[in-house]
């Protein structure tokens, strides 16, 4: 859901026309939970006023080598050490020429030149400006020294002329920036996650369902994406965005979830199960609104079907991760539900009481799986997810060497 938590990107805006675009790009970014500072070279703040940067990072932007208040704590110095990612889009032919050649005489190369952290570059410049040999000799020396770039693209320019040199779209740099901080835990790994409630309809207007935000289970999608794996989410109805590179799929009722996940599960090398799914379905559901009466309706509920169970009794099953909510007996329940359901691993959570589980941002796991547990304490749950994801993938390696 949130593949930039916390994570500190420095955005460094040079002088040229698709400076109007980067306003969004932080915005995008925060969106993504990452925390946002932006350098501006004097070119930029032609294009772009520094109040607008300001306004959509939340932090003043930083623009003097040599402003006395930053520079007594040494503020270039400081944001090369901040800096997780440092992302220069857009980087014009001048400041490409310049970080070539090693220059520091502003504060954007000298942040470039004190960093240990990658730098993202989104060229974008005149098309001929781009194709001179100069600028290309300085890019492949960059290259060279392991900076990335996304871009530029080919098309029409600002000035009228067509060919490469259009900075990448914004959501083109978002997902580059994403990949940078990608662990490759799961690289490659095909990785299907259920999220969300399910709705079981009693009328056309009224339907039986769980307490489930889909929070957790967009994060663990993202998590997934974020290691690198392949990832698909099925999930029921809910208010959040589908993360960036995740294929979703969208379903109402447990038994579509059942379909949609036994028709995508063959090519599933895991599956997590967050969905918090209607274990009760309304027998036969009116197909017109039900009228208020005198006395209520009786309504003849049957059990859906055990989507995890299910997956977990395939011939082949992939490495399956089921969720636990329980409101007592945390560790009892969640082991009880590793054997019954012959899982890999179980993430227990408790449900009811505010602020963790259900709708809330936070949580706590507790994680088992056969011979072995680990406890993550209460954090954010993009955080847990990411942990969680390092454990799975440790778990599922551990699992294809015992297969060999
Ligand atoms: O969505 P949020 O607001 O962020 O809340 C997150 C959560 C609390 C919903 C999540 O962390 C969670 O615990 N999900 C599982 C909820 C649940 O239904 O737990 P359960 O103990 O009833 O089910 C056990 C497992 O069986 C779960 O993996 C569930 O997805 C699966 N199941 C249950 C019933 C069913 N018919 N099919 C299933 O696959």
């Amino acid at each position: 859901m949130r593949a930039l938590f916390q994570q500190h990107v420095c955005l460094i805006v040079t002088g040229g026309i698709a400076a109007y675009k980067a306003p969004d790009l932080v915005r995008r970014l925060r969106d993504l939970g990452a925390e946002v500072k932006v350098v501006m070279t004097p070119a930029a703040t032609e294009f772009v006023r520094p109040l607008t940067f300001q306004a959509v990072s939340g932090t003043p932007v930083h623009q003097d080598l040599l402003d006395p208040a930053a520079e007594a704590a040494m503020g270039h110095i400081e944001l090369a050490r901040w800096a997780d990612l440092i992302l220069v889009a857009p980087a014009s032919a001048d400041f490409i020429a310049r970080l070539a050649s090693g220059f520091a005489d502003d504060l954007a190369s000298t942040v470039c030149l004190a960093t240990a952290a990658p730098i993202l570059l989104a060229p974008a410049m005149n098309h001929l400006m781009w194709r001179n040999a100069a600028t290309q000799a300085n890019f492949k020396t960059l290259t060279q020294r392991g900076v990335r770039a996304i871009g530029p693209n080919d098309g029409e320019q600002a000035c009228g002329e067509v060919g490469p040199g259009r900075m990448a779209e914004v959501s083109e740099i978002v997902i580059a920036a994403t990949q940078r901080f990608s662990t490759r835990e799961l690289a490659g790994v095909r990785v299907l996650v259920t999220a969300g409630p399910t709705q079981e309809p009693i009328d056309p207007v009224r339907f039986i369902t769980n307490r489930s935000s889909g929070k957790m289970g967009y994060a663990v999608a993202s998590a997934a994406q974020g290691a690198g794996a392949h990832v698909t989410l099925i999930t029921g109805p809910t208010q959040l965005g589908v993360p960036t590179g995740v294929i979703s799929i969208r379903v109402t009722t447990a038994a579509d979830m059942l379909s949609a996940v036994m028709s995508n599960v063959s090519d599933a090398d895991i599956f997590i199960a967050t969905a918090a799914v209607a274990d009760y379905t309304v027998e036969q559901p009116a197909s017109h609104k039900m009228k208020k009466a005198t006395t209520p309706p009786a309504l003849t509920l049957s059990p859906t079907v055990d989507i995890l169970r299910r997956v977990a009794s395939q011939p082949k099953p992939p490495f399956t991760v089921g969720f636990a909510a329980e409101t007592q007996d945390l560790l009892a329940n969640a082991r009880g539900k590793l054997l019954a359901k012959n899982l890999d691993m179980v993430a227990a959570n408790l449900v009811g009481n505010p602020g963790l589980g259900f709708d809330s941002d936070e949580n706590e796991l507790h994680i088992v799986w056969q011979g072995g547990e680990k406890q993550l304490g209460r954090a954010s749950k993009d955080a847990l997810a990411r942990d969680l994801i390092v454990i799975i993938a440790e778990r599922y390696r551990a699992a294809r060497v015992d297969l060999v």
